[in-house]
C-alpha cells in the first residue's frame, strides 16, 4: 500500500510455536473467534504474540480471503488516524487535495486489526465508539455518513484496561464494546514448556535465513534460558537465538555464550545488590570486593575455587564479602545452587564441595528466598536443574 508506518495491510502466515497448556487453550481460543464475527481483544505484555494470534484468527475465519488491515494507534497522532481509518473529503484540512476513502473501508469482508488500542487519545476513542455503534463511516470534513462496511474488529494491548478505566483514561463503554471475546497470552516465563521450542524453531530459522550452521544449545545453557524472566517475551528469545546462531555458528553455546542481561543480569546492571539477610548494603558509589571477584567470574571466567576461596581464607574477604557473592549469583540463577556452580566456573562434581565450604563458613543462604514469586513462575515450572536442587 505503501502508506504510513503503523498502517499496514498484513498478508504474512505466522506460525504459533509451543506445546504448553496456555499455548494448547490459546489455540482452542483462536478456534472459537474465528467461528464468530464477534470482536475480539487480546492482552498480554509485549512481544508476547498478540499480533500473531490476531493474524490466525483472521486466517482461520470465513473472511480469510479478505484483507486483513493492520493499524498501530500508537504510532499516529490523533488527525492523523482518524483519517487513516475513515477517511477525508477534499479540502477538509490544509493538503486534502482530494477525497480519500479509510482503511476501514479498503477492508470489506475483512479484519481490521487495531494494535495498542490502550494508546488512544479520548476524542479518538469517542470517534470509534460512534463507528461502533452506528457501523456507519463518516470521513472527516463530510456532513454525514458516507457509508457502512462490514468489518471484523480485533484489537490489542499491553495496558490493563480496567486499571485505565479507574484513573479516566479510557472509556469505560468502549472497553465493554471492545471486550466480548478476551484471549489473555500469558507472558513467557509462564510458559517455560514453550522455551526448548523456540529455540529450536528459531535456531533452525535464523541458521536457514543466515546459511550457517546449526548451532546446538547445551543443557546448562538451557537451564539458563529457562530461569532468565523474559521481559521482552518471544521478541527478546528470538533476538537472543538470531544473535546466537550468528556468533556461534555450528557450535555449541555454553552458557558463557548467552548475552549478559541473560545470563549475567547483575553485572549488567552494574553489579547491584539488594539489601538482605545478613548481607551488609551496597555502597551506591564504590564497587565493593565482592564485585570486583564477582566480575573476575562472571565476565572473565575465573573460576571461584582461584578467584574468591584463597582471598577468603587469607581473610582479605569478609564473611559479608562471601555472602554477597553468593547472593549476588543465586540472584542470577532464580535461587538454583546447581547454575550457580557454572556460574562460578566450577565443574558439576564441586557441587558437594562447595555448598559444605560455605555452610562451614555460615556463607549458605536459603535459597527459597531468590526463586521468582509464584505469582510470576509457576511451582513446578522452573528449570530442569531446579528440579534437582536439594540444597
Ligand atoms: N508462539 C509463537 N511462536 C513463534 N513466534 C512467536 C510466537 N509468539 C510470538 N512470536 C514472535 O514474536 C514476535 C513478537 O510477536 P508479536 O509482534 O505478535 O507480539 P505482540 O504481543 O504484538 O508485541 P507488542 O505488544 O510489542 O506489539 C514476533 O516476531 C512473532 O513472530
Ligand atoms: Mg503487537
Amino acid at each position: 500500500m505503501g502508506r504510513i508506518p503503523g498502517l499496514s495491510l498484513a498478508k504474512t502466515e505466522m506460525r504459533l510455536v509451543g506445546r504448553s497448556e496456555a499455548i494448547r487453550t490459546i489455540e482452542a481460543d483462536i478456534e472459537c473467534a474465528a467461528r464468530s464475527d464477534a470482536k475480539v481483544l487480546i492482552t498480554g505484555e509485549t512481544g508476547v504474540g498478540k499480533e500473531v494470534v490476531a493474524r490466525q484468527i483472521h486466517q482461520r475465519s470465513l473472511r480469510a480471503q479478505g484483507p486483513l488491515v493492520n493499524v498501530n494507534c500508537a504510532g499516529l497522532p490523533d488527525s492523523l488516524l482518524e483519517s487513516e481509518l475513515f477517511g477525508h473529503v477534499r479540502g477538509s484540512f490544509t493538503g486534502a487535495y482530494r477525497d480519500k476513502p479509510g482503511l476501514l473501508e479498503m477492508a470489506p469482508n475483512g479484519t481490521v486489526f487495531l494494535d495498542e488500542v490502550g494508546e488512544m487519545s479520548m476524542r479518538m476513542q469517542v470517534v470509534l465508539l460512534r463507528f461502533l455503534e452506528t457501523g456507519e463511516i463518516q470521513r472527516i470534513g463530510a456532513d454525514r455518513s458516507h457509508t457502512r462496511v462490514n468489518v471484523r474488529l480485533i484489537t490489542a494491548t499491553n495496558r490493563d484496561l480496567p486499571t485505565q478505566i479507574a484513573s479516566g483514561a479510557f472509556r469505560e463503554d468502549l472497553y465493554f464494546r471492545l471486550n466480548v471475546i478476551r484471549l489473555t497470552i500469558p507472558p513467557l516465563r509462564e510458559r517455560l514448556d514453550d522455551i526448548p521450542l523456540l529455540v529450536d524453531y528459531y535456531l533452525d530459522t535464523y541458521s536457514g535465513q543466515h546459511r550457517v550452521a546449526r548451532p546446538e544449545v547445551s543443557s546448562a545453557a538451557m537451564d539458563v534460558l529457562m530461569a532468565h524472566r523474559w521481559p521482552g517475551n518471544i521478541r527478546e528469545l528470538k533476538n537472543v537465538i538470531e544473535r546466537l546462531v550468528l556468533k556461534t555458528s555450528g557450535q555449541i553455546i555454553r552458557p558463557n555464550d548467552l548475552p549478559a542481561d541473560v545470563f549475567k543480569p547483575l553485572i549488567a546492571a552494574g553489579a547491584g545488590i539488594s539489601p538482605g539477610d545478613g548481607v551488609a548494603p551496597r555502597k551506591p558509589d564504590a564497587r565493593s570486593a565482592a564485585d570486583d571477584l564477582a566480575v573476575r567470574m562472571l565476565q572473565n571466567g575465573e573460576s571461584f575455587w582461584s578467584a574468591v576461596y584463597p582471598v577468603f581464607m587469607s581473610r582479605d574477604l569478609t564473611r559479608d564479602d562471601l555472602r554477597k557473592i553468593v547472593q549476588l549469583g543465586l540472584e542470577s540463577t532464580n535461587g538454583n545452587y546447581r547454575l550457580l556452580i557454572q556460574l562460578f566456573n566450577m565443574p558439576d562434581e564441586d557441587y558437594k564441595r562447595f555448598l559444605s565450604f560455605l555452610r562451614k563458613h555460615d556463607c549458605h543462604l536459603p535459597f527459597q528466598r531468590f526463586r521468582v514469586a509464584p505469582s510470576r513462575l509457576p511451582a513446578n515450572a522452573v528449570s530442569r536443574s531446579m528440579l534437582s536442587n536439594k540444597a
